[in-house]
């Protein structure tokens, strides 16, 4: 680790993980912990909880957790140096540089470099000869130069060794473009340009950095979009095209569509608070990304089948977080950008009245329903009224309730208490299948987000659960944790990943470092911290936290004597009668 310990002692002495949480998640004290709702999957009850004593959070919906440094990595997209960065810069401490941070920050650091240099290289082509064909392209889609330049739109040219050599002639190294992905490799090993002959979009993160590209294009062979795949620093469900200039101006609401196209035609008619999803549908992470900047988000995806379809599914994503949703319906077939430039002049004139008669998302499902049922006809008409009960029966608010219930018996002379009483029924049964639904989503949530860390505990629960008790009383409680430290030998683990976090602590011990669960952190990966932060939300406040150390040492001890099931099978006669006279002499202990 290149940063100094005593850097990351100040630097936890000075920062509050609730503090720096709260920029984020809107916390609630209850009693000595925090709870909110949880950043990392859209929730509607809190099941996020920080300890400022500890240092950690941990979210009980879906098993993300560890400390204050975990957060920023993960909710700002950082590596580990760059999460101290961003941490000290708060603290208003400056981290000391020792010249060699060598590891994943340097690639990254060497990939946003690459990425930057190929969107300029790429923008020039575009302005050359070369790149006629691509800026007339862009122009006969009304692009203006200025949209073209806020963008960084560019071209990568043809002959598939252009921008491969000149970024070798900038210093970069095979190997650096095949992570970046800015290049493929040949069969011989050779990089060769992955864009060619597209016209490039740059997808630029928060802080400005260029992450990636989608390339389209000029004609109809397939694939229309090619897009980086994942990288160290590009994440498809983690960003949103243009949401840096987005959220700037969202003003609480952000309109979300489909396309790169979309969103640049969009900004250019003057909704700057268009953004879109990177070619895959959108995800939760997207989700609360979004509710991080607006109360509202606006849908308005391509109005062909594909598009409504997608619709639904992004209603599903979006409505657990709370956030207003309105759906927009585009006419005549059209995606944003071609009703837009449809419409020439008048274009964003209409599209500001699409934009403010867009209905909210019952209204939307509600109109779905309708259109797929003739109400002339009467097992038409009931089979639609049943649908109907069942949608309003999902609704959460009683007002929102009572308001569709009043407005489907209007609209289909059906008397109100009618349509309540079917709404009843469906609610009571709704409410039943949450909460089994509910608990069983919790458990195996728990179970699975614990299983992936510790995969061993399964079959040895027994020993597994005092090492996790041993280890929250560890980073607890440094005073008794001395003393186990000198009598508590690393072998008596039984699963290896408390055998490991283990060691870790002792070992900063051994060395006179602190061993909470924030100094751990730069040993361990995201996924163990995460395991680590677990091991804290779940212990139990013990009375004499020594005396407790002692009886889980005695079960590890107890359990490390057992003969495993594989040792029955083979031990000798002789084995076999030791361990059978050692289980009836406990038994009479
Ligand atoms: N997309 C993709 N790969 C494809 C097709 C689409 O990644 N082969 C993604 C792109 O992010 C694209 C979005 O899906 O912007 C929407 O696709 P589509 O509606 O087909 O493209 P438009 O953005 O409307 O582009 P254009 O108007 O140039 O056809
Ligand atoms: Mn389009």
């Amino acid at each position: 680790m290149s940063i100094p310990q005593e850097f990351i002692q100040e630097l936890k002495s000075r920062t509050d993980i609730a503090d720096i949480i709260s920029g984020y998640v809107s916390l609630k004290k209850t009693g000595r912990n925090y709870m909110g709702l949880c950043p990392f999957h859209g929730e509607k009850t809190p099941s996020f909880s920080v300890s400022p004593e500890q240092g950690f959070f941990h979210c009980f919906g879906c098993g993300e957790g560890g400390d204050v440094i975990t957060f920023i990595k993960k909710i700002e997209n950082l590596d580990y140096v760059e999460a101290i960065r961003f941490l000290a810069q708060k603290a208003g401490l400056s981290v000391p540089e020792d010249g060699q941070s060598k590891g994943l920050g340097d690639l990254k650091k060497r990939i946003y470099e690459a990425n930057r240099e190929a969107a300029r290289f790429f923008y020039k082509k575009l302005y050359s000869p070369e790149g006629r064909e691509a800026l007339g392209y862009l122009k006969k889609r009304q692009l203006t130069d200025k949209t073209i330049t806020h963008f960084g739109l560019g071209y990568s040219p043809g002959s598939r060794f252009e921008l491969v050599n000149h970024l070798k002639k900038l210093g970069f190294t095979n190997q650096e473009l095949f992570q970046a992905n800015l290049a493929n490799e040949t069969k011989n090993g050779n990089p060769i340009d992955r864009f060619s002959d597209r016209v490039m979009f740059p997808i630029i993160d928060l802080r400005g950095n260029v992450i990636g590209f989608g390339g389209r294009i000029m004609s109809d062979i397939k694939p229309k979009y090619l897009n980086t795949s994942d990288t160290p620093v590009f994440n498809k469900s983690r960003n949103l095209f243009a949401l840096r200039f987005a959220k700037q101006k969202a003003n609480g609401q952000l309109i979300l569509v489909e396309g790169y196209m979309d969103v640049i035609a969009l900004h250019q008619a003057g909704f700057e608070n268009a953004v879109a999803t990177l070619g895959t549908a959108l995800t939760q992470e997207q989700a609360a990304i979004i509710k991080r900047y607006c109360d509202e988000v606006v849908i308005c995806y391509d109005s062909d089948e594909a598009g409504q379809k997608a619709t639904q599914r992004a209603i599903s994503i979006l409505r657990p977080t709370g956030l207003n949703i309105r759906i927009v319906k585009v006419p005549d077939g059209k995606d944003p950008d071609e009703f837009i430039k449809a419409h020439g002049e008048q274009g964003p004139a209409r599209f500001r009245l699409l934009l403010e008669k867009s209905g909210n998302d019952v209204e939307y499902r509600f109109g779905r329903l309708r259109s797929k049922y003739n109400t002339d006809i009467p097992d038409e008409r009931i089979a639609y009224l049943t649908e109907a009960a069942k949608l309003i029966a999902t609704l959460e608010n009683s007002i929102e309730r009572d308001y569709y219930i009043s407005k489907l018996s209007r609209e289909q002379d059906i008397s109100k208490d009618a349509i309540s009483g079917q709404v009843g029924k469906y609610l009571r049964s709704n409410k039943k299948q949450t909460d089994i639904r509910q608990q069983k989503e919790a458990m195996l949530e728990l179970s699975a987000a614990r299983n992936n860390i510790n995969k061993e505990k399964r079959g040895k629960l027994r020993a597994a659960t005092a090492e996790e008790a041993l280890l929250a009383i560890i980073m607890t409680e440094p005073d008794t944790a001395a003393s186990l430290f000198k009598e508590l030998s690393p072998d008596l683990f039984a699963t290896s990943f408390n055998k490991r976090l283990y060691q870790i602590l002792k070992s900063r011990s051994d060395s006179g470092y602190d061993f909470t669960i924030t100094d751990i952190s730069g040993e361990l990966s995201d996924e163990e911290m995460k395991g680590a932060a677990e091991i804290l939300a779940e212990a139990h406040k013990v009375g004499d936290p020594l005396e407790a150390a002692r009886e889980y040492i005695g079960i590890l001890r107890d359990e490390a004597q057992k003969l495993t099931p594989d040792q029955i099978s083979m031990a000798s006669d002789e084995e076999l009668m030791r361990e059978l006279a050692r289980i009836k002499k406990k038994k009479q202990q």
